[in-house]
């Protein structure tokens, strides 16, 4: 048996089209969504990343920003620009790209930015909606998982999804999102001393450690739906993700490829919510 791929390059597109078809909605009333994106330092990782934000903003027709600053800004300099983007009515969304240099303390920038421009969902007020099931901005990257499952129809009501991978950004709020759905859900981390155990009894498997092969095939149930949202490269240079793609896909019944996979849908989530800070601000929730 091999799985079938969910493919987060077709899904975006058809979830960009919509976002680009509500945008225009709201440009027709006079508002043009927007989202500002604060780059400070010079990682080349980051780098790439704003730029494709700033790109999918644009091929989407939001409004977008990039501000650049040397690594040296100061933590008071920073705080004062997401002071004045909070005030700025052209910006809906606000993203500080991290990590941020090590004299800066991320936590506090992320506390100031108005928890209404927070899209990339990372603010205590938006965590807090989350575990609370109040209405707030889910982190881009669980929250694509769950478009990828919604994609597929998959009920998860009753199963049994293991989270590989605890972060604030992917691990835990992934564990919400599922539980929210219904599912029983277990995360693993560093100290699980069996992750094999876990893994062999989930019929859903996210795995988002930063780690190749992490997960391999003789720790997947046959038939279990399997989402890789590791980012690293092989020996020879290659983008892979924290599954032995090869290897799973032999025992899974779905499988998100890297690339392809779970990354474009990061960015795609970035802009739904973008274009629902905006629809909050013209409608009073989004539409
Ligand atoms: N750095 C790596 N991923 C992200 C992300 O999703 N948002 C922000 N702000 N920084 C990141």
């Amino acid at each position: 048996m091999s799985a079938q791929l969910i493919d987060g390059n077709a899904l975006s597109q058809q979830l960009r089209r919509d976002v680009a078809a509500r945008a225009q909605a709201l440009k027709a009333r006079g508002i043009t969504p927007g989202l500002a994106v604060v780059l400070v330092g010079d990682n080349p990782a980051s780098q790439v990343y704003v730029r494709n934000k700033v790109k999918a903003c644009e091929d989407a027709g939001l409004h977008s920003v990039l501000e650049k600053y040397d690594a040296s800004l100061s933590e008071v300099d920073l705080l004062t620009r997401v002071e004045s983007l909070n005030q700025d009515p052209s910006i809906h969304g606000i993203l500080v790209q991290l990590p941020l240099p090590a004299h800066i303390d991320s936590q506090k920038i992320i506390e100031a930015i108005s928890p209404g421009k927070d899209v990339d969902g990372f603010h205590v007020a938006s965590a807090g909606a989350l575990m609370t099931g109040m209405p707030g901005f889910w982190p881009c990257t669980p929250y694509g998982c769950m478009k990828m499952l919604e994609s597929i129809d998959y009920n998860l009501r009753g199963k049994h999804a293991v989270v590989i991978g605890r972060s604030n950004i992917v691990g835990k709020p992934m564990a919400l999102m599922l539980l929210q759905q219904n599912a029983t859900v277990t995360i693993c981390h560093s100290a699980t001393p069996n992750l094999k155990t876990m893994t062999l009894q989930a019929d859903v498997i996210v795995a988002a450690v930063g780690k190749r092969n992490v997960l391999t095939a003789d720790m997947v149930k046959p038939g279990a739906v399997v989402l890789d949202v590791g980012m690293n490269r092989n020996d020879e240079g290659k983008l892979c993700g924290d599954v032995d793609f090869e290897g799973v896909k032999q025992v899974a019944s779905f499988i998100t490829p890297v690339p392809g996979g779970v990354g474009p849908m990061t960015i795609t989530m970035l802009l739904v919510n973008t274009l629902a800070a905006a629809e909050t601000i013209a409608h009073g929730s989004p539409v």
